[in-house]
C-alpha cells in the first residue's frame, strides 16, 4: 500500500502512533522502577560532566535558514550535560550524549530553555515509535540479541567504544527539528583544536576524566560548531524514519564555546543532574518533528516527574502532582 505524499518539512504521523506511545511510554515506566531515586534518569544516568558556554549565532546565517534562534546574531549563556546512554563503565560500548540548554531571555525578565539534545551518532536504531516498542519488548523478554538485530540494521553501529574524549567527539540529534517551513537535522563538530592526550583512555570513569585534565587541569577551553542539515528531499530524508541518514550539506549557524573551568565539584554537578534536558524545551521555530520525537515528550516528561518524585512509577502513570 502506498504511504502518503512526503512534503517537506510536514509530520505524518502513523496510524495507531497514538496506543504506541502510550504502551512505550508504560513499558518505560515500568524499566525506570528498577533504578528509582532522586535524579536518576531513566536514560542517560551517568552524567560525565555539567559544564557552563556560550552559545552565539553566527552573523553569516543563510536567509532560508534564518528564524526562531538562528534569525539574530547574539550570543546566550550555555548549561551543557555530558553522559553515557546506559553504563557505568565508559570502556564499555555505548551511546554519549551531549545535552545543550542555552538560556534565551524573553525580554520581560524571564528566560526560555532551547535544549538541543544530541549523540554521537547520526541515526537513531528505529524507524519510528511501533519499531521501538517492539525492540523494547524483545529486550524485556530477554530475546537474545542475535535474533533481533536483523530487524535493527542500524543496531550494532549505533553503539561503540569511544576512542575520542568527550570534547573531541561529533554529535548528531538523529531525529528533525522545525525551522521556518522546513525541517532541519543538527549536528555539532568539535572545532577548537586538537584534544590534549589523556592519561587513562581505558578506565570506568575516563571520559569524566578527560574532561576534568582538559578544562580543568591544562585550562585549555574547547569549540563546537553548530551546523543545521536542511531536509532537500522529503522522500530520501523522511522525518517519519529515524534510521535514514540525512545527506544535505551541513551549514553552520553558530558556534559553542566552553571555557576552561573549575567543574566537577559535587554541588554543581548535583545542580546539573537534577535539571532536565529535553527536545521540548523548546521554542516553537525549533519544535520537535517525527514520530519518535512524539514518543520523547511523553517518556522524557515521565523520567523528570519520577525522579524528582512527582510520580510513582509503581503505580502506573499516576502524577502526585
Ligand atoms: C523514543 C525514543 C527515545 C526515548 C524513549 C528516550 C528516552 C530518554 C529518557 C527517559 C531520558 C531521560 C530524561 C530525563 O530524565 O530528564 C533521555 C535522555 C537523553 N536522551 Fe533520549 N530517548 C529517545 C530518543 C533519543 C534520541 C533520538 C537521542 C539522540 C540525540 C537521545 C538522546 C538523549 C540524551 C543525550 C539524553 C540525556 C539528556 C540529559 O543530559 O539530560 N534520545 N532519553
Amino acid at each position: 500500500m502506498e504511504g502518503p505524499t512526503l512534503v517537506i518539512g510536514r509530520e505524518d504521523p502513523p496510524e495507531g502512533e497514538d496506543a504506541a506511545i502510550a504502551a512505550l511510554a508504560a513499558l518505560h515506566l515500568q524499566i525506570h522502577q528498577v533504578q528509582p531515586g532522586p535524579s536518576v534518569r531513566g536514560e542517560h544516568p551517568k552524567q560525565h560532566a555539567g559544564v557552563w558556554g556560550t552559545f552565539t549565532v553566527e552573523p553569516d546565517v543563510p536567509q532560508a535558514l534564518r528564524a526562531g534562534l538562528f534569525a539574530t546574531p547574539r550570543s546566550y549563556a550555555a548549561l551543557i550535560r555530558f553522559s553515557n546512554g546506559r553504563t557505568a563503565d565508559d570502556s564499555q560500548p555505548d551511546v554519549r550524549g551531549m545535552a545543550l540548554k542555552i538560556l534565551v531571555p524573553d525580554g520581560s525578565g524571564s528566560i526560555t530553555a532551547q535544549d538541543i539534545v544530541l549523540a554521537d551518532h547520526p541515526v537513531f536504531f528505529a524507524r519510528d515509535v511501533a519499531h521501538l516498542l517492539h525492540f523494547l519488548r524483545a529486550t524485556v523478554e530477554r530475546v537474545p540479541f542475535v535474533q533481533i538485530v536483523p530487524n535493527y540494521p542500524a543496531l550494532p553501529a549505533f553503539t561503540r567504544v569511544p576512542t575520542t574524549g568527550p570534547l573531541a567527539t561529533t554529535y548528531w540529534s538523529q531525529t528533525a527539528y522545525k525551522l521556518g517551513p522546513g525541517a532541519v537535522k543538527y549536528v555539532a563538530t568539535p572545532s577548537g583544536g586538537p584534544e590534549p592526550p589523556i592519561a587513562s583512555p581505558a578506565g570506568a570513569d575516563w571520559l569524566r576524566e578527560s574532561l576534568v585534565e582538559q578544562l580543568s587541569v591544562r585550562q585549555i577551553g574547547a569549540r563546537f560548531d553548530l551546523a543545521v542539515q536542511p531536509q532537500t528531499d522529503a522522500a530520501l530524508m523522511p522525518i517519519e524514519d529515524a534510521t535514514v541518514l540525512w545527506t544535505s550539506t551541513p551549514v553552520r549557524v553558530g558556534s559553542l564555546v566552553i571555557p576552561a573551568q573549575q567543574f566537577d565539584d559535587p554541588d554543581q554537578q548535583s545542580v546539573f543532574a537534577n535539571l532536565s534536558w529535553n527536545p521540548w524545551n523548546t521554542l516553537d521555530d525549533h519544535r520537535p518533528l517525527g514520530g519518535i520525537n512524539r514518543a520523547r515528550q511523553r517518556v522524557y516528561r515521565d523520567s523528570f516527574a519520577l525522579r524528582h518524585g512527582f510520580m510513582t512509577a509503581a503505580a502506573g502513570a499516576s502524577p502526585l502532582m
